[in-house]
Parts: C-alpha cells; structure tokens; sequence
C-alpha cells in the first residue's frame, strides 16, 4: 500500500502527509503520556529496576491498532532509559545482513525499533533469534562441505518490536518479548487531555467542549484526534473567528463527514455493505474487502478493531456479522426478510 494514503479519509490512522508534524505533539517523557495507566504503571517499574540493576530493558513489543502510540512509547523507552535508539522496520530489513549492520552498531543497552515486526522475513527472523537471547549473531560461512559458522558476539541490545497485527507474529519470536503491551482504543476523557495539550502545543484556542465533542468522534485514536483538531483550526480560521467552538466542531466534523458515533464515511459503506448487501453477515473478510475495493488489512486493522470496540460489529467463526447498533446506526430495522432489495446501495 501507499505510504500516503487517500487524504479524502480524514480519519484514516495511517500516516498522511500531514502527520510530519506529528513529531511536535508527541509526548517525550511517560509523564506527558496520556492514558494506558496501567501499562504506564508497569513500564515505570520495569525501567526503574533495569536502571537499579545497571542492564538493558528486557525486550518490548507493543501491539494495537495505528495510531494509538506505539512508535511514541519506543522513543519515550530510550529517554527514559537513558540510551540511544535505532529506528528500522520489518519490511526494511531484507538480508541479515541489513539486521548484523544495525545490530553491531549498537551500544550496550541501546533501543532497536523495529516498526511492522510481523513483517519481518523467515530467514531475517531466524538470525534474530540467537541475537535476542543470547546476544549472538550466527554467521554461516561457505557452503556446502567448507560451511562453518562463526559467532558474532553483540552488545545487549534491547529490541522494541511495534504491530497492528500481534496474530501474525510467529510463536518463537512472541516468545522472546519479555515485556509484552497491548494497547486500546483511549477513553472520551483521555482524549480530551490529549487535544488540550495538542491545542497548547499548536497555539490552538480550543474550547473545552469543543474538545470534549472531537474527543467522542476521533475514533479512540490519538492521531485521529490530533489530525481532526488541525482541520478543525483550518474550519475556525476561515469560517469563524478563530477559536474552535463547540459549533466550529460540529460544522467541522459534518463537513468532513465524521458523524456523532466518531465514523466516517468508509466506516459506514463497510456497515452498509454488511447491512444491506449481505443482510448482516456472517460474511467473510475478503467478500467485504472486494464489496468495498479496499484491501484486507485496511478493514481488519483499521476499521474492524474501533467498529467491533464500539459494538457494531462482530468477528465470528463464520465471518463478520452486524450487531443491532449496526442496524440502528445506519436507520434500518435489522436483517430484512431474504429476497429483499440485494442490489448495491451505494
Ligand atoms: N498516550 C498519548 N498521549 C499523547 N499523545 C499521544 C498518545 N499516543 C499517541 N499520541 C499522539 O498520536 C500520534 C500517533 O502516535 P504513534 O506513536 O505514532 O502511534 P502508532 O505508532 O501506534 O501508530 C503521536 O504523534 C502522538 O502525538
Ligand atoms: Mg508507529
């Protein structure tokens, strides 16, 4: 996919040209971290006895749907822990060589992020193995009856491996995570923390219950939330005064079609299309993604995770289903008598 996606998807959790300035609003200390207090609670610890021990954090993954922090909370790890980081990614890392380059660079201690772990290649994976348990790198010389393999020693590196899709990891590799955090979906509450500090940082006068109402329809999603509250300044910039009032808000979000339960418009042709064409499911995830000409992953780690949380949808053996607030939300009385109007209503 491109690394931009469609801007139309203002609500999109994936990175858009927009999200360059993210780098300003992200939180560098755990202190400024907004929400996830109990796993704030745990990493506190976890770091603080690593420091009183003098060693390296054990190995993290964090895992979620985009946008929620995952890449924030690897950088705040290295502040915090006092150690330089090293930024990769699954797909980036295509030889072992790439991983032995980076790996043998590092100090004692240091952070290696690797964003989109589950994309890791087998052969890659393997060679990460030995190097995180034991710090060693297995190098084969040769082939055939010449082989031989030397031992690279490494210094104690802690890997930070970051996923939207945890299920994908293979078990040997999940295994070597010591410290494993799942992150959700934040609370209205939280949400509005965030944009306050957001709208701090940015200059943006924000009224309280303009922030209290973006903070119900950003999807649970701190990048959303972020994203919507620049648009939002754009909206009381040329149609207001300036601040972003409650109605500011309201106009806003209508404008950008985001409606009351925080969805946009893909959110709603996927229920549409679960609701109306397949009279609300179970269909499978790939009928759905070719209903919508959209790919696989996009529907199950972005949409599905906010629309199942919010009980919308459910994820069965069989295949999606739409739950009552499915029906409700889109204004139909649920499961229409088979036979009923099937053509595409959108
Ligand atoms: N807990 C949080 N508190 C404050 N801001 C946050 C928090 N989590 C995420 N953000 C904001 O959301 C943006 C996206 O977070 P990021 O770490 O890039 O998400 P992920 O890596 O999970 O996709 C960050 O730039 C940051 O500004
Ligand atoms: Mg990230």
């Amino acid at each position: 996919m491109d690394e931009f996606e469609d801007e139309s998807r203002i609500i999109s959790t994936r990175l858009t040209p927009d999200d360059r300035f993210e780098g300003a609003l992200r939180p560098e200390r755990l202190e400024d971290f907004v929400g996830q207090e109990r796993h704030k609670e745990n990493l506190r610890v976890f770091i603080e006895a690593a420091r009183r021990r003098g060693e390296g954090l054990d190995h993290c993954l964090f895992h979620g749907p985009p946008g929620l922090g995952k890449t924030t909370l690897a950088h705040i790890l290295a502040r915090e822990l006092g150690c330089e980081i090293r930024v990769t990614s699954g797909p980036v890392l295509e030889k072992p060589a790439d991983l032995a380059g980076l790996l043998t660079n590092l100090n004692d201690r240091d952070i290696l992020f690797v964003d989109e772990v589950h994309r890791l290649g087998k052969v890659v994976e393997e060679y990460l193995y030995p190097a995180m348990e034991d710090f060693r790198l297995d190098i084969l010389l040769d082939r055939g009856t010449a082989a031989r393999s030397v031992q690279l020693s490494l210094p104690r590196f802690t890997l930070v491996g970051a996923t939207t899709r945890a299920g994908l990891l293979s078990s040997p590799l999940m295994a070597r995570f010591g410290i494993v955090v799942h992150l959700e979906h934040y609370q209205t509450h939280e949400l509005a923390a965030i944009l306050a500090r957001s709208a701090t940082l940015l200059d943006i006068d924000l009224a309280p219950e303009a922030a209290a109402e973006l903070a119900g329809r950003c999807r649970g999603t701190p990048r959303i939330a972020n994203r919507l509250l620049r648009r939002l300044r754009d909206f009381a910039q040329v149609k207001g005064t300036g601040q972003v009032t409650l109605e500011i808000a309201r106009y806003g979000l209508e404008r950008l079609e985001v409606d009351e339960a925080g969805l946009d418009k893909l959110d709603r042709r996927f229920l549409r299309a679960l609701c109306e064409v397949y009279q609300g499911g179970p269909v499978g995830l790939g009928t759905l993604a070719v209903a919508l000409g959209e790919e696989e992953d996009t529907l199950e780690e972005v949409l599905e995770p906010f629309l199942v949380k919010e009980g919308f949808v459910q994820r069965t053996q069989r295949g999606r289903v739409a739950l009552s607030r499915a029906w409700s939300h889109l204004g139909l009385s649920p499961r229409p008598a088979p036979g009923e109007s099937a053509s595409l209503p959108f």
